[in-house]
């Protein structure tokens, strides 16, 4: 195995505000950013915090049944992007994204577009485990009822054994249902997170280093899930850790100072990077 691939997590020099506002033109990007069945569409994406640019002139798609991965340096603008995908940038004081981003066809920025389903339908896994000071069986039944996405109690029970069955988790929670979510380990938290998202039948789910507070071993099981649910959704995951990149994804997309440097099917991107900027990245250079 060659060494860019070894187990290391790249945190190099985060990019610094100055060096983002700088003004400059953006990069163009790499590789090809389409793909051949898209779900989600972006072209042109630029955010802002106040007058500081964030990320410029992205654009890239999410295809069906695809693990996309997001790569680059601390402060690149990983995080900013992924949540342009469902409107979390919305809740940001200062925050402006401009360019178009379609899910299925539809304009996810239309001024008439509730975000509230929409996050239901791009649902998001974050860093840390967050599950709800609830039970277990409460932290996955929330979603489907303000969504009012049940009739009765038995078809709510449904969900959630379905939801926690997909999420690899039913067999360690079943006879503790009532049990505070809190409670679980930190791996457990994590697919009860994901068992969450998946409760309200999301279309494209967004994860933002969801293992970077997991051992190896839930990292694993994290992974493996990952795969699984490909079969059913669209994902997008943000990680520092290229082994990762290399396991679960299909396509690997590098961003650099807000510029999304390169995109390629992930093995062309780390046995074979195009640019200059991603070569340096991958073996480590960076920084
Ligand atoms: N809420 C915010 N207000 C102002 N600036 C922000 C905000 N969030 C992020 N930024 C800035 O936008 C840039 C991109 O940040 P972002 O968090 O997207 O990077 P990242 O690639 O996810 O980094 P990391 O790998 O450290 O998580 C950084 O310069 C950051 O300081
Ligand atoms: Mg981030």
């Amino acid at each position: 195995m060659s060494t860019t691939l070894d187990e290391m997590t790249v945190r190099t020099r985060a990019t610094t505000s100055a060096e983002l506002a700088s003004g400059r033109e953006s990069r163009e990007t790499v590789g090809d950013v389409t793909s051949a069945n898209p779900r989600m569409v972006c072209r042109h994406v630029d955010v802002f915090y106040g007058s500081t640019q964030a990320i410029k002139d992205v654009s890239l798609d999410i295809g069906k049944n695809e693990v996309v991965s997001m790569i680059g340096p601390s402060g690149c603008g990983k995080s900013t992007f992924l949540r342009c995908l469902n409107r979390m940038n919305d809740t940001i004081d200062g925050c402006r994204v401009t360019g178009s981003i379609t899910l299925d066809g539809l304009d996810i920025y239309d001024k008439g577009l509730d975000p509230v389903p929409l996050r239901a339908q791009v649902g998001m896994v974050f860093q840390k485990p967050n599950p709800f000071p609830k039970s277990i069986y409460e932290n996955v039944a929330y979603g489907p009822r303000i969504l009012g996405l049940t009739n009765s109690k038995a078809e709510l029970d449904d969900i959630i054994e379905g939801s926690l069955r997909k999420a690899g988790l039913w067999n360690e929670v079943k006879d503790r249902l009532d049990k505070p979510g809190t409670g679980l380990s930190g791996g457990q938290q994590q697919r009860l997170c994901i068992a969450r998202t998946i409760a309200v039948s999301p279309e494209v789910i967004l994860m933002d280093e969801p293992c970077s507070a997991l051992d190896p071993i839930a990292t694993a099981i994290i992974e493996e899930l990952i795969d699984e649910l490909r079969s059913n959704y669209s994902i997008a995951i943000v990680t520092h850790s290229m082994q990762q990149a290399a396991r679960v994804s299909q396509r690997t997309a590098y961003f650099h100072l807000g510029d999304l440097i390169e995109v390629g099917e992930t093995n062309q991107i780390f046995t074979n990077p195009k640019h200059k900027l991603t070569e340096d990245y991958i073996t480590g250079r960076f920084g």
